[in-house]
């Protein structure tokens, strides 16, 4: 049965952090998996996650299933989270179900997608998340590429996305970010939103809105503006959304997949057909992740908290981006990289070539995914100067 394997390439993200764990370099620096890190470079449990998790330690009374949907509460509060007073939640038009992070909310959803409508072609920019064509296409799903990022001016392709849009045939899916977009960090403005979202409409076509980084962009209303305008103007629409990085809570693997349908009796179907995708995958999600955050959603001090602490990842990013392109200049780099002040969250793409990055790999232990893509979470005071200066020696 095995004996054909052929050995497979590693992770293209997740590859880089079992070689930056074997580098004895006391100077490398991870600027690869997209995970928040603190001044000191650690990826810290927020305080919000540790006074709920002691919460449920002290209250919890059982650990029977909870079902294929997850934890009720979670689920209802998410929904707030991503939608706000929208009325499609009044209306009783969506669906959320828990789900093992981000990607998990992903994959059910194209394979969900799959069900009605088999071999469903699904746009995804160009460039996206390394995880999102595979994701799709072993969900069954035929993925294309719209363009989205203009590498040479470092900024947004917009009119290229739009005309590759308005082919996009009626009953396709679009994967959009809605926030923060991974790699690039370029996002669409709210203009743009409206023009894609009027498109979106127009064309017929099935917005599949990621939202991984609620709350890293310009904050947590600010960063969902794309998915409640979205929901304004689309009958149907869905949503996977991930509380990996703003509750931190990546190991914990959760994440949500968020259906609406055109009236409540076509959400209870959507519902009773997507329960059984998550059956026959994975039974039903872990209810950890899920315990800590619908308590922190459901109590004032720890949302408030809450808010706090991720004001406080999104601020220190933000003056890592400041910082960084200061002290490339400081270094003799008359490149301009000042285009990494105006994307949002974790990354940047540098733009620099494959040998470069590859040099800055071998030659200064600094690890970078191979698109040029950085997390800027990873850049610290303490490192930005080597960063800095390793940088404009292979420029
Ligand atoms: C990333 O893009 O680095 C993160 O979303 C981690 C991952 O799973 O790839």
């Amino acid at each position: 049965m095995f004996s054909e394997l052929k050995p497979q390439p590693a992770d293209p993200i997740l590859g880089l952090s079992v070689k930056f764990k074997a580098d004895n370099n006391p100077n490398k620096i991870d600027l690869g998996p997209g995970v928040y890190k603190d001044e000191s470079g650690h990826t810290p449990v927020l305080d919000c996650v540790k006074k709920a998790e002691q919460q449920r330690v002290d209250n919890e009374t059982s650990k029977v299933y909870l079902g294929s949907a997850g934890s009720a509460l979670f689920n209802e509060k998410i929904t707030e989270l991503l939608l706000g007073d929208h009325q499609v939640i009044g209306s009783n038009r969506i669906r959320t179900i828990s789900t093992p992070g981000g990607t998990g909310g992903l994959r059910i959803a194209g394979e969900f997608i799959n069900r009605c409508k088999p071999g469903t072609t699904i746009w995804v920019s160009n460039p996206t998340w390394a995880n999102h064509q595979g994701v799709f296409a072993a969900a069954g799903l035929n993925v294309k590429t719209y363009p989205y990022y203009d590498y040479e001016n470092k900024c947004l392709d917009f009119a290229g996305m739009l005309d590759a849009l308005k082919e996009v045939s009626t009953g396709d899916a679009v994967l959009l970010h809605a926030c923060c977009h991974n790699p690039s960090g370029m996002d669409l403005n709210q203009e743009q939103w409206r023009e894609v979202a009027a498109l979106a409409n127009e064309r017929g076509f099935l917005p599949v809105i990621d939202i991984a980084y609620q709350g890293f962009g310009q904050g947590l209303e600010e960063d969902a503006y794309g998915v409640r305008l979205m929901a304004d103007n689309v009958d149907e629409m869905i949503i996977c959304s991930s509380c990996s990085k703003n509750f931190g809570l990546y190991r914990d693997r959760i994440g949500a997949c968020s259906i609406i349908g055109k009236t409540d009796i076509a959400a209870d179907i959507i519902n009773s057909a997507l329960l059984p995708v998550v059956r026959v995958n994975y039974s039903m999600p872990a209810a950890h992740g899920a315990a800590i955050v619908e308590t922190i959603l459901s109590s004032g001090e720890l949302m408030t908290l809450w808010h706090d602490e991720l004001k406080t990842m999104r601020d220190r990013i933000g003056d890592m981006r400041q910082l960084l392109v200061n002290k490339l200049i400081a270094n003799g780099v008359t490149r301009d990289f000042s285009f990494i002040t105006r994307q949002n969250g974790m990354f940047s793409f540098l733009g620099i070539e494959a040998e470069q990055i590859q040099r800055l790999q071998e030659e200064f232990s600094i690890y970078i995914v191979g698109s040029s893509r950085i997390n800027v979470a990873g850049v610290s005071t303490a490192n930005v100067d080597y960063l800095a200066q390793s940088i404009a020696k292979v420029l």
